[in-house]
């Protein structure tokens, strides 16, 4: 049976999602995540974008063992030198390097011939082979470019020692009929094929990722390129769960295997969405909300006596925590340690007090405690983690008589600052006090409510979208009190833009 290689790029692709950004330490949990998940490699960043993006592929090339870590570099000296300095100490490290090959970014966007960029690319592979044998290809928008040239290029790497030719959908525009033919023509076409490994990356803009990834594996390809959540630039990469779920549940028909452990597979997406705060769809295949819930009564009434009748797959194998209602107010340390090992998290003694103690904080105020609810906490304590600024105190007033205003206390830098303000009502108040007190000049995009759970005593998730300048960014925050989780979004949002503001992309891909 045939081993398809899970090349994930979460944090590199994945990353480049509209007002997604991760911190260092954000991507090293990302990384150890996608670890336990079991790819077989993490596409860490491009690292001469940014310092960033530099230190974050260095720590995780330190920390990463039982993956390969890749970093992405255009076809130039400069770019594979730096991805060589940040994976000096890495286990298992991959230089991907990449140029356009369609004409219209030749053209456009390179303004070089085609002898030109298959010059480039040679070279390039040529030097990284200075630094390591593991090497992979991409031909950039590979999809709207000349099968003849495609063809010429993948043999000149292939000779120069790359072992791993990408054959990218830039922009999401092949199908699966053409991009299979496109894949079986470069397997009878170019002499040597057998040396690489054939890869594919599909984005989805016309919704076609996984199903292009999949009719490509099926004519040959034995690496796909995908995020977690389908996350990535414009409307994202092909989604790891979707290809992975669809090679273990339709295997009659697709006899591949991969190295997931597919019940991290919750977990990891759980993670990505809360620290890029992007929201998973409420019906996304696998790790949607609703994935797993049957609405009509004649589907409630078969699964009751067949699971099978509607279920395709459980939501144990992909992780989904089952046993929902958890603990309450007496539940102990050892029962709670049991909880979030059971939940996925792998934290260290003194994240697990700090969990611990908010636990018992939000039982002394909730009866009953679900495994969502948990799940928020760790995010707001332990994941989501406060860089510049730290709110320590939010008192609210407002009615229907009362002028709505707020008073905030933040930390920043080891400083206390503390201010109030009036507003249109309690949130205009909240976000005033804050804007103020941390002198930022952004504007609010876009500002969102979910309940966690059911009934009044739920947690409150927050998500808001800000833009200062050219920036992005998005923010999440929970609380049973609202106001407080409008005011840990809002912040959280603003240490996402301080940390965006330092680590402006010198490059983009
Ligand atoms: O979409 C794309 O072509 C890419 C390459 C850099 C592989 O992300
Ligand atoms: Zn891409």
């Amino acid at each position: 049976m045939s081993r398809i290689i899970i090349f994930d790029t979460t944090l590199r692709d994945g990353e480049q999602s509209p007002g997604a950004s991760m911190n260092i330490e954000e991507k090293l949990l990302v990384a150890r995540q996608l670890e336990r998940l079991g790819v077989d490699v993490i596409e860490a960043g491009f690292p001469v974008a940014s310092e960033g993006d530099f230190e974050a592929v260095r720590l995780i090339g330190r920390e990463i063992r039982d993956c390969e870590v890749a970093g992405l570099a255009r076809a130039n000296r400069g770019d594979i030198d730096r991805v060589w300095q940040a994976l000096d100490r890495a286990a298992n490290p991959r230089i991907h390097t990449f140029i356009a090959t369609s004409p219209i970014h030749m053209r456009h966007k390179l303004q070089k011939e085609p002898d030109q960029v298959l010059e480039d690319a040679v070279a390039a592979v040529e030097y990284a082979r200075k630094y390591t044998d593991n090497i992979e290809f991409s031909a950039e928008d590979a999809t709207r470019s000349e099968v003849d040239f495609l063809c010429r290029i993948f043999a000149a790497v292939i000779a120069a020692g790359a072992t791993t030719i990408n054959i990218p959908d830039t922009v999401g525009y092949t199908v699966p009929s053409e991009y299979a033919r496109l894949i079986t023509a470069i397997r009878e076409r170019v002499p040597d094929i057998g040396k690489a490994v054939i890869s594919v990356h599909c984005h989805n803009d016309l919704g076609l990722g996984v199903a292009n990834s999949l009719a490509a594996v099926e004519a040959g390809a034995r690496q796909v390129e995908c995020t977690v959540n389908g996350i990535g630039e414009r409307a994202g990469n092909a989604a790891l769960e979707e290809l992975v779920m669809a090679f273990r549940t339709r295997h009659d028909r697709l006899e591949y295997e991969t190295g997931i452990v597919t019940t991290q597979i919750y977990p990891a997406s759980r993670l990505v969405s809360q620290v890029t705060g992007i929201r998973v769809q409420p019906n996304k295949a696998v790790v949607g909300a609703n994935a797993f819930a049957h609405e009509s009564g004649i589907h409630q009434d078969g699964v009751l006596k067949e699971k099978s009748t509607y279920e395709i797959m459980t939501p144990e194998s992909v992780g989904v925590p089952q046993n929902k209602l958890v603990m309450g107010k007496h539940s102990g340390r050892h029962a709670f340690r049991d909880k979030i090992e059971a939940l996925g998290y792998d934290l260290s003694d003194e994240q697990v007090e700090i969990a611990f103690t908010a636990f018992k904080r939000l039982s002394d105020k909730k009866k009953d405690v679900y495994d969502e609810d948990i799940d928020a906490l760790i995010a707001d304590e332990i994941i989501r983690i406060p860089h510049h600024f730290k709110l320590v105190y939010i008192n609210v007033n407002s009615g229907s008589v009362a002028v709505p205003n707020a008073t905030i206390r933040i930390e920043t830098d080891g400083e206390i600052i503390q201010g109030a303000e009036f507003g249109d009502g309690p949130v205009d108040a909240t976000f005033k006090a804050i804007k103020r007190l941390t002198g930022t000049g952004s504007k609010l995009l876009t500002y969102e409510v979910k309940s966690i759970t059911g009934g009044t005593d739920a947690l409150g998730e927050v998500t808001v979208r800000l833009r200062e300048d050219d920036l992005t960014v998005m923010g999440q925050g929970a609380d049973p009190d609202i106001m407080t989780a409008s005011a840990r979004a809002y912040i959280n949002a603003l240490n996402k833009l301080e940390y965006k503001k330092h680590n402006k992309p010198r490059v983009r891909v």
